[in-house]
């Protein structure tokens, strides 16, 4: 298999589900009394490889007898390898409104046509089995799990597809290839053997030795294939990701590797996903298929040991044989020998000489502390892109958020703050005090929870864009919910800093100050549902800083806020 002309699709026969021009118009002309499904991200980048090809020898999301087949055997129904589900999940509602034998069409999150799907099964997903027969765990911890569980749809539904329309990409155009038209490439670069390698990080000098030692190996060039979307929260950017594998292209010898951007969103499903990766890869022509340690891992559980053994997507892979067709690589990590100024495989150092190693959190730390890191770990055009995407605190955007009862001083921190951080300079800076806000940006709203917590979305909407773009968003509304506290704060996170001032003044002294007389209001009675009155306020309970403003003065208690994003990096 190893030494064959480009690698034969999954299945025999490379899929194109795009239809012609005049079935395009006809099902356009019929879609627009179909009913609808809008589809998320993970969802789109499924659609388009299975128009593409990608997914060969799928026809459209797997019908229920491909799925539990999957489930069970990893094969389809008709006996071909196929190692994870690959189907369509709507919610509950969406499932009741639409039956088997309905064609349903298929559009972007702007309402763009892409194509009409058959509905040959409607399901409802067990998703604990799903999650132990795919996952082998159904523990939350594990990424894939979470999304079965909490993300995806209640239902699957499953069915052949006609494509009108490829899924619009706008960014990094000419790194985005179809199955065909990286084949035709191929061809005209005369590469036969190609090595897939597949990757969800920044590829640093290890990374890069390794493909090198492959390509050597196996004589062969690179297809250098990594995925798109972001898997995890804590991954880099996507943008900066790409921008970084641009680097490291000029590294490689001339015409040696390709860098072609896959639309897959990681399940994380370790062993299954490998085979998966390498069945996509066979799809996109390669000969060859690198499986590094831990493959697809999405790391460890909480009793600190890994969800896979580093091993186990290669034997799974292994075992598959010629069946698979196309050369499992198992590739070694790789260590730095800092006497030889190489990268070698660890099994390969000489015992007792000296090696060094940085792993994923420290790289990560030195980033965020703008600490330098070794040329030996990575390319310097890799961290400059890297450092300029992630620069150090003091040059980050952050979120001041003050929550407390009203009259709690909320806002004259709020505003004593805004002078300060003026006076400072260096980063644009926006006050988002709950009465601005109403004013501006909620007019319409209320006070019942529903109204609330849209009013408290909206302003961590508005301060993760401050936030993203480097300036500083100082928002002080009551925000009584914590679960919404929360939201926001992962939305922020982020982006750079979230900081969460808790202004804990008790209740006497704020309805003592009663400024705005509206204590006196809530309790004759004249307004319900107030804050502290009648409606509860739920405490933060790790606020980054807690404030209590009957014994200090405004500008002691911004002081203490100053103090805490000193000591964080925040100011210098
Ligand atoms: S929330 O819960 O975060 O959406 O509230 P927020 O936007 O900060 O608005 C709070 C201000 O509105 C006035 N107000 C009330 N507060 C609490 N409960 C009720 N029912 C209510 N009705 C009006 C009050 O003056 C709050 O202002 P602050 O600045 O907090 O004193």
């Amino acid at each position: 298999m190893t030494n064959s002309f480009r690698a034969t699709p999954h299945g025999g026969k490379l899929v194109n589900l795009v239809v012609d021009g005049q079935r395009a118009a006809e099902l356009k002309h019929l879609s627009r009394d179909l009913p609808a499904v809008a589809l998320s991200d993970r969802q789109l980048g499924d659609l388009e490889l299975l128009m593409n090809g990608a997914f060969s020898p799928l026809r459209g999301f797997m019908n229920r007898g491909d799925y539990e087949s999957v489930l069970e055997r990893m094969r389809l129904r008709d006996g071909t390898l196929w190692p994870l589900p690959i189907c369509l999940d709507v919610s509950s509602a969406e499932a009741e409104r639409l039956a088997p034998g309905q064609p349903v069409a298929l559009h972007d999150a702007e309402g763009f046509m892409l194509a009409v799907m058959h509905i040959e099964d409607i399901w409802a997903i067990d998703k604990r089995r799903e999650a132990e027969q795919v996952f082998g765990t159904r523990e939350t911890a594990h990424a894939g799990v979470e999304d079965l569980f909490n993300r995806m749809g209640s239902h699957y539904l499953g069915g052949r597809l006609e494509g009108i329309q490829l899924p619009l990409r706008f960014a990094f155009k000419r790194h985005r290839h179809t199955p065909a038209e990286v084949r035709i490439l191929y061809q005209k670069l005369g590469w036969r053997r190609i090595i897939g390698f597949q990757t969800r990080n920044p590829m640093h000098r290890a990374q890069f030795e390794m493909t090198l030692r492959a390509m050597a190996e196996a004589k062969a060039n690179l297809l250098l294939h990594p995925v798109v979307p972001r898997v995890q929260p804590g991954d880099i950017d996507t943008y900066t990701r790409i921008r970084c594998y641009l680097e490291v292209y000029r590294h490689y010898p001339p015409n040696m590797m390709l860098l072609s951007l896959l639309p897959f969103y990681m399940r994380m499903a370790g062993p299954r996903e490998a085979v998966l990766h390498a069945i996509l890869r066979k799809n996109y022509g390669c000969t060859h298929f690198i499986i590094g340690p831990h493959h697809a891992s999405p790391g460890r559980g909480p009793d600190g040991s890994p969800f896979y053994d580093a091993d186990a997507a290669k034997r799974l892979a292994l075992s598959f044989g010629d069946e698979l067709e196309i050369g499992i690589m198992a590739m070694p990590e790789l260590v730095y020998v800092p006497e030889e100024d190489a990268h070698l495989p660890a099994a390969a150092v000489a015992p007792g000489a000296k090696v060094s190693s940085l792993t994923d959190d420290e790289f990560h730390r030195r980033l965020r502390t703008g600490k330098p890191v070794a040329r030996w770990f990575t390319f310097r055009e890799v961290i400059e892109e890297l450092q300029r995407a992630h620069p150090p605190r003091h040059r980050q955007g952050f979120t001041i958020f003050c929550t407390g009862l009203s009259g709690a001083g909320k806002s004259t921190v709020a505003r004593v703050l805004y002078a300060r951080f003026q006076e400072m300079g260096g980063r644009p800076v926006t006050l988002l005090d709950g009465d601005i806000v109403r004013r501006n940006l909620s007019s319409e709203l209320g006070f019942s929870k529903q109204d609330r917590d849209i009013n408290v979305r909206r302003i961590g909407f508005v301060a993760s864009e401050i936030t993203k773009n480097r300036g500083i968003a100082i928002c002080a509304p009551i925000a009584p919910y914590r679960m919404t506290r929360r939201q926001i704060r992962r939305q922020i996170e982020h982006y750079g800093g979230f900081i969460e001032i808790y202004v804990n003044t008790p209740l006497e002294v704020c309805e003592g100050r009663d400024r705005k007389g509206l204590y006196a209001k809530a309790r004759a009675g004249m307004i319900k549902g107030f804050t502290g009155v009648d409606d509860p306020y739920e405490a933060p309970r790790v606020p980054e800083v807690t404030l209590d403003t009957s014994d200090m003065t405004p500008d002691e208690a911004a002081q203490e806020v100053l103090l805490f994003l000193e000591r964080e990096g925040f100011i210098k």
